[in-house]
C-alpha cells in the first residue's frame, strides 16, 4: 500500500532589512514540507529553525487575538497564525503590510500607526466629570448596547484593514475603517458625552469619513468580520445630519 506523500511548500518571502545599506529588497524562496494542520506561523518557525535564523516575523498570541502576525499572504492582508497552508497551493508568496514602518522582512511597527490613531481620535470616554468620584455606581446599560459596543471592541488593530484601504495608499491622514470603527464604539457608548457636533470635527472630513470610497476592501480583509460596511454607513449618515443642522 502506497502512503501518500506530504506537499512540498514554495514559500517565497519578500526580505529586506531597512537598516541594513548593503540590503536591498528581494524574493527568497524555501522549500519545506507540509505538515498535518501546519499554520503559516508553523511554516514560518519551522524556516527560521531550519533554513535562516535572521528571518524577521512577528506572532504573539497565535490565536489571532494580538494581531501581531499580519502580513501580505499572496498579495491578501491576513493573519499568518490563522491560515493553514493546506488553504493555499503548492506556491506561496509572503510580504509585510504596507503603509506601516518596516522592522525588517516580514515584520512591521503597526503600533506607532495606532498610536497616532487612537491619540488624534481621542479613543476613551468623555465623561465630562471634573473629579474622579470613585464612590459613584457604575451606569447600567441595556444588554443590547452592550454587545453592539462589544462587536466592535473586538478590534484587534492588526492593520489588514490599513493595508487593504485605497484611500490610505493616496493619502496616509485618512483614518480608515480601524479609526471609524472606533469612533462608532465610542460614538455608542452612553458615557462618552461628546456631541455629534464633537464628532463631526473630528471626522466630518476627507481624512475621515467623506474620504472613504466605500468600496469596503476593509471589511472583505478584516479578520474579525467586524460590521465595517455598516457602521461606515451609519457615520456617514450621522455626520451628514449633523452638518445640516
Ligand atoms: S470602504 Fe473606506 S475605509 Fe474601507 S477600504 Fe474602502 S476607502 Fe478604505
Ligand atoms: S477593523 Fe478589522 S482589519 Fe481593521 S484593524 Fe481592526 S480587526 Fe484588523
Ligand atoms: S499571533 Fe496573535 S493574531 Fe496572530
Amino acid at each position: 500500500m502506497s502512503e501518500e506523500k506530504n506537499r512540498i511548500l514554495k514559500i517565497s518571502i519578500l526580505r529586506f532589512d531597512p537598516n541594513d545599506p548593503e540590503d536591498f529588497p528581494h524574493m527568497q524562496t524555501f522549500e519545506i514540507e507540509e505538515a498535518h494542520g501546519m499554520t503559516l506561523f508553523i511554516a514560518l518557525n519551522e524556516i527560521r529553525e531550519h533554513h535562516d535564523n535572521s528571518l524577521k516575523f512577528d506572532f504573539v498570541c497565535r490565536a489571532g487575538i494580538c494581531g501581531s502576525c499580519s502580513m501580505l499572504v499572496n498579495g491578501t492582508p491576513t493573519l499568518a497564525c490563522k491560515t493553514l497552508t493546506s488553504k493555499l497551493g503548492v506556491n506561496i508568496s509572503l510580504a509585510p503590510l504596507p503603509l506601516f514602518k518596516l522592522i525588517g522582512d516580514l515584520s512591521v511597527y503597526t503600533g506607532q500607526w495606532m498610536r497616532y490613531l487612537n491619540q488624534h481620535l481621542e479613543t476613551w470616554i468623555h465623561n465630562r466629570e471634573k473629579e474622579l468620584n470613585v464612590d459613584k455606581l457604575e451606569e447600567r446599560m441595556e444588554p443590547e448596547l452592550a454587545d453592539e459596543i462589544y462587536e466592535l471592541e473586538r478590534c484587534i488593530e492588526c492593520g489588514c484593514c490599513v493595508a487593504g484601504c485605497g484611500t490610505i495608499q493616496m493619502r496616509q491622514e485618512f483614518i480608515g475603517a480601524v479609526g471609524l470603527n472606533k469612533v462608532a464604539r465610542y460614538h455608542l457608548d452612553p458615557r462618552d458625552k461628546r456631541s455629534d457636533e464633537e464628532y463631526y470635527n473630528l471626522i466630518g472630513n476627507e481624512d475621515g469619513v467623506f474620504g472613504c470610497m466605500s468600496l469596503l476592501g476593509c471589511e472583505d480583509v478584516c479578520p474579525k468580520s467586524l460590521p465595517l460596511q455598516v457602521k461606515i454607513a451609519y457615520l456617514r449618515r450621522m455626520m451628514i445630519k449633523t452638518s445640516m443642522k
